[in-house]
């Protein structure tokens, strides 16, 4: 439900006002819909001229006949008469309104304490002072689970002690109603804290009722005076600029990594001044390790330090996550010293995961995306043992969650050290090292042949795309110059795409992952296999490069699929849009269809 009032004390009329080419209220409706969360959406308005502007664009609006105080009202005169289990408040002059922050407040009723909610709203972290003594911005003070607690004009909690850590939150107007305490809200009059204050949601606190706070932090643009209509419409010209594909990303790196053969004997002396006090190190092993008693005694585990063994079986998991963070926090009161994680790229990309969950509440599940991260992660340690997928520079872990397989992808993401030594990645099989090799290969390619391509991602992906030729065709290198060299073509493969993107492969090979459990390196080379006519030379190689190994890419994989699993694997595909555009440009919707995408997968 949108509710939308012609006047506006500070704007008037400013519903209707031109958004480039659209009415604003247009534009709010068209953003709501295209988000697929609804059954229905309506625009609930007592302006004649707003109802004709969305019913003549095919849209559906609502007449209110009666006078309303608020929003809250208007939608409840609108939805008496509806069977609905759950309606949504879209402020209707928030045409950026977001669909991850519509989700999170629709999640809320999937949570464990769901039957407590009466109804959920969203919060955003404000941390200027300006804003937070601002009587404009509305905060909200929350328990434990994020229930509201109160709403106020006034800085809540009031900071005597300036050295506690406390978050301010600002209160965002989505609200997300069972239909009963709308319709409560509806008959029940206002009360004295919600008029001094001059907040509606107060008044369902005032009547004892429950609000879950979700935390969104992606910012929208509310459209308040003329300044803001002006602002919106730059964005729009500029709409690039505000999505995850940023032209220019101010990149954090590693800053500090050791190289060598025997480099990892120094772990203890680089991290013994991290150490603090009674706080453990905690070591995620890969558990092809377990027997390994010499490689153990070498980290030198001290006092309370702890080793946990994880299986790289698979790719790796939210769940994985939590349950680690989950024994930890209940062995250990105090965070860890560091997360040393020494493995492959699963165990990498477990281990930063559990080093950002362990100062971030929630599962990681929650954060799974583009810079939901709040909290600076604890210290931790990267030591790859095998080379090629770059999770050693990255910024994201990749994850496979309860509804998607996403990196969480933030600025506290990279690891604070890492250990290059090149000895670890002795006795890797034959297959496993052609697979995760290829998945640094198909790195090059993918940015090489992008259009997202500059000369820094370039600089570093010609680097590793010749050291892998050089690896994988030549047979003039001794077995350690490899491993060295393997090691080094990791790393810069990694920052190539970190300046630009992957492609093709990966989109495609994130789709067999989800779906059948194919993992990260072999995945990308049963795609890579078939993809000549997108990458014609790159996949030639690749097929020299396999054949001179004699390594087996098996074929056939998605023939036995269900109908439904098919489904699943091409959404998982074509929801990796930034691989598409950098892979085929803006235009790339029109070459990857459903029905291509199925053909290509059934070539696989
Ligand atoms: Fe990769």
């Amino acid at each position: 439900m949108i509710p939308a009032r012609y006047g506006a004390s500070r704007f008037p009329g400013k519903l209707m006002q031109d958004l480039g080419g659209k009415s604003v209220i247009l534009r709010t409706y068209e953003v709501t819909k295209e988000t697929g969360l609804f059954d229905e959406v309506y625009v609930v308005t007592d302006s004649e001229q707003i109802y004709k502007e969305i019913e003549l664009n095919g849209g559906n609006a609502i007449m209110s006949i009666k006078e309303h105080d608020c929003g809250s009202d208007r939608i409840a005169e609108a939805v008496e008469d509806m069977d609905v289990d759950i309606v949504v408040n879209v402020q209707g002059d928030e045409p950026f309104t977001s669909k991850s922050g519509l989700e999170k407040v629709l999640d809320v009723f999937k949570g464990p304490d769901a039957d407590k909610i009466d109804l959920a709203s969203l919060m955003t972290e404000m941390n200027d002072w300006k804003e937070i003594s601002d009587p404009n911005a509305v905060k909200v003070i929350v328990d434990k689970d994020n229930f509201a607690l109160y709403f106020s004009r006034s800085p809540i909690p009031y900071p005597r002690d300036k050295n506690a850590a406390v978050q301010y939150y600002k209160h965002k107007g989505i609200y997300a109603f069972r239909k009963d305490a709308l319709m409560d809200f509806y008959r029940l009059p206002m009360r004295s804290l919600e008029a001094a204050e001059k907040i509606e949601c107060i008044r369902y606190l005032e009547y004892g009722k429950n609000i879950k706070m979700a935390i969104s932090n992606t910012q929208g643009i509310e459209i308040d005076t003329p300044e803001d209509l002006v602002r919106a419409n730059k964005v729009l010209k500029e709409d690039k600029t505000v999505t995850v594909n940023n032209k220019y990303r101010n990149f954090p790196m590693v800053p500090k990594v050791i190289f060598g053969t025997g480099s990892f004997d120094q772990l203890p002396s680089i991290l013994a001044p991290k150490r603090k006090d009674k706080a453990p190190f905690i070591y995620l092993v890969d558990d092809v390790f377990e027997d390994n008693k010499e490689l153990v005694n070498r980290m030198h585990l001290r006092f309370n330090d702890k080793l946990i063994f994880v299986s790289a079986d698979e790719e790796p998991k939210t769940e994985q996550v939590d349950n680690i963070v989950r024994v930890i926090k209940r062995e250990f009161t105090y965070n860890p010293s560091g997360i040393i994680g020494v493995g492959g790229g699963s165990v990498l990309d477990l281990s930063k995961a559990v080093a950002l969950m362990l100062t971030n509440k929630g599962s990681a599940a929650d954060y799974q995306g583009w810079d939901l991260i709040h909290n600076k992660a604890i210290y931790h340690v990267g030591i790859p043992t095998i080379s090629g997928t770059g999770a050693e520079v990255s910024r994201t872990t990749v994850l496979t969650g309860p509804e998607k397989k996403l990196g969480i992808n933030s600025d506290y993401t990279p690891f604070d050290q890492v250990v290059l030594d090149p000895d670890l990645t002795v006795g890797v099989p034959k297959n496993q090292w052609f697979y995760t090799g290829m998945d640094c290969f198909i790195h090059c390619v993918e940015s090489l042949q992008g259009t997202f391509l500059n000369e820094f991602s370039k600089s570093y992906g010609e680097k590793a795309y010749d050291l892998c030729k050089e690896i994988f065709l030549e047979n003039d290198l001794t077995e350690e110059e490899s491993r060295g060299k393997l090691m080094m073509a990791s790393w810069h493969g990694g920052m190539s795409i970190a300046y630009s993107q992957v492609g093709v492969a990966h989109a495609m090979s994130y789709g067999l992952g989800y779906v059948l459990g194919t993992k990260h390196g072999i995945g990308n080379c049963i795609v890579f296999n078939h993809l000549e006519e997108f990458y014609p030379e790159d996949v030639k190689l690749f097929q020299e490069m396999r054949d001179y190994h004699d390594i087996y890419i098996p074929e056939g994989v998605c023939s036995n699929l269900s109908e439904e699993q098919m489904e699943t694997m091409i959404d998982i595909a074509l929801g990796m849009v930034p691989l598409w555009e950098n892979a085929l440009g803006d235009d790339w919707e029109r070459i990857i269809t459903r029905d291509k995408l199925r053909e290509l997968y059934l070539r696989m």
